[in-house]
């Protein structure tokens, strides 16, 4: 879409100015789109971003994204809602949260969702710009059993606390023992990241700076966005963004990182992790970010990631929409390590296996299984024209590497340094324009979007065994 186009005034125009028109013939142009995806929630027009208020509410899975749904672009954000009942047939309920109050009145930013007895309660952050300052409020409000959503009048955090900017955002709300806590993403005055505590006894007033949250680390680059704290089987996972994080703890090879370290336990006093991991990139693909994890009330760990990037411009925005959330991923872990499968519901994905053949043509929506033949340099690749994914295990090296060239000629890889003799399984989720590759059951996890030259995808590998391939459903 034309940038000029996007003026400040476009940009930040208030949602009843759209006119119904305008929105329905962006969406006429985005089903013509051939970048579309069959299985992954994708949006109806405009940009996606963050996954927003994950939940279980209602006898259905409920789960929020941040949308500007007027043009593929960071216009003004609001909360588009989903939900589900099996976490892979999402509905939009068409009653988005709209940024319409001036607690929000510069977009609903990101946030998180409780259940309340027969409500599901949302926090999230109020974006305002104020003769060009950012602040930052964070705001609640009550989700009913009709998806009606009523904000609270007042603010649940007027302002940050002493020594933080207004880049103070991302709230994740979770109650323990008496008291409810949000987690913060923030950045102080002297322009470091920080992730802060918040708390109250009560649900819509009384929420006051506890601490910081110490996880270990003060490298925390200039700005932490989108944390979230999760406990599997009693140990705290905490998954974050530190933008600008130096690359001297962790390698990251994208913009910004998406990233996790481990405790063996938790203080809740003091809010600190015990004995905790070093950082670790969460996923090793091309795109993942701002990845919402839960304890949802079944006792699974789930999380979903937004498979975009800030700052990034993709070919699916020449069509009028961007961007798409990930497959809902059960977590677990292995020591120190999170272990990320998609969620066991994601076997209903499967329509029928088809014949594995060295050079096949391939389904735009399929799942490619396959082992490597240990010792060998095993190559997997995905082809279509000169575009290409392909997975070189090289075992000279220890090294494995994806590497995507996309139909612009653009070529990039990304390597995960392993032990390539203990990689027995790699699964690659094709949905056209995305994918999502399991490495030994989510062990390591890389994912991203390809946008491939021609219609027509192939199949072709080197020294692998056990290649097996299932055609996936086309849901959306
Ligand atoms: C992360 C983020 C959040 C913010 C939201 C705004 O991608 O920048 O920090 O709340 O997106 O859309």
């Amino acid at each position: 879409m034309d940038k000029q186009y996007w003026t400040a005034e476009r940009l930040n125009l208030p949602y009843d100015q759209w006119s119904k028109a305008s929105v329905d013939q962006l969406k006429t142009k985005v089903r013509d789109s051939k970048w579309r995806l069959g299985y992954h929630i994708q949006p109806e027009s405009g940009l996606l971003n963050d996954p927003n208020g994950f939940s279980y509410y209602n006898h259905q899975w409920h789960l929020f994204y941040q949308s500007f749904p007027f043009g593929p672009v960071h216009g003004l954000k609001s909360w588009a809602h989903l939900v589900s009942p099996d976490l892979i047939h999402w509905q939009d309920v068409h009653q988005p949260m709209i940024p319409d109050s001036s607690n929000d009145r510069n977009g609903c930013y990101s946030g998180s969702a409780l259940p309340i007895n027969d409500q599901l309660f949302l926090m999230y952050t109020g974006n305002i710009w104020d003769n060009g300052v950012r602040k930052a409020k964070q705001n609640g409000a009550f989700v009913n059993q009709d998806n009606q959503i009523t904000k609270l009048a007042h603010p649940l955090i007027d302002q940050p606390s002493e020594g933080i900017t207004g880049n103070f955002r991302d709230p994740q709300i979770i109650k323990h023992a008496n008291y409810y806590y949000a987690i913060i993403g923030a950045q102080t005055d002297n322009r470091r990241g920080e992730i802060l505590v918040y708390r109250s006894k009560y649900l819509d007033h009384g929420w006051y700076y506890y601490r910081k949250l110490d996880i270990g680390t003060n490298d925390l680059g200039y700005m932490v966005e989108c944390p979230n704290l999760v406990f599997i089987d009693g140990r705290p996972v905490i998954i974050f963004c530190p933008q600008g994080m130096s690359h001297k703890h962790l390698k990251y090879a994208n913009k910004y990182p998406n990233t996790y370290i481990v405790g063996k336990d938790f203080n809740w006093d003091k809010m600190k992790f015990i004995n905790p991991s070093k950082i670790q990139q969460l996923d090793n693909g091309f795109e993942s970010y701002a990845t919402q994890a839960i304890n949802a009330p079944d006792g699974r760990v789930l999380e979903v990631s937004w498979i975009g990037m800030p700052d990034l411009e993709e070919p699916d925005a020449e069509d009028g929409w961007t961007n798409a959330l990930s497959l809902v991923r059960e977590l677990s872990l292995d020591g120190e390590q999170l272990t990320q499968k998609p969620a066991a519901e994601n076997k209903g994905l499967s329509d029928h296996e088809l014949k594995s053949i060295n050079g096949m043509e391939v389904p735009k929506q399929c799942l490619l299984d396959f082992a490597p033949t240990e010792n060998k340099g095993s190559q997997f690749a995905i082809t279509s024209g000169e575009s290409h994914l392909l997975i070189d295990v090289d075992d000279d090296n220890n090294r494995l590497t994806l590497h995507r060239l996309n139909k612009n000629g653009n070529e990039e890889q990304r390597i995960i340094n392993m032990d390539t003799a203990k990689v027995s399984d790699c699964q690659i989720y094709l949905d056209n324009s995305l994918f999502e590759i399991y490495i030994n059951g989510g062990e390591k996890l890389m994912s991203g979007r390809v946008f491939f030259s021609h219609s027509v995808i192939n199949a072709t590998w080197i020294d692998c065994q056990a290649v097996e391939l299932t055609q996936l459903k086309k849901l959306n």
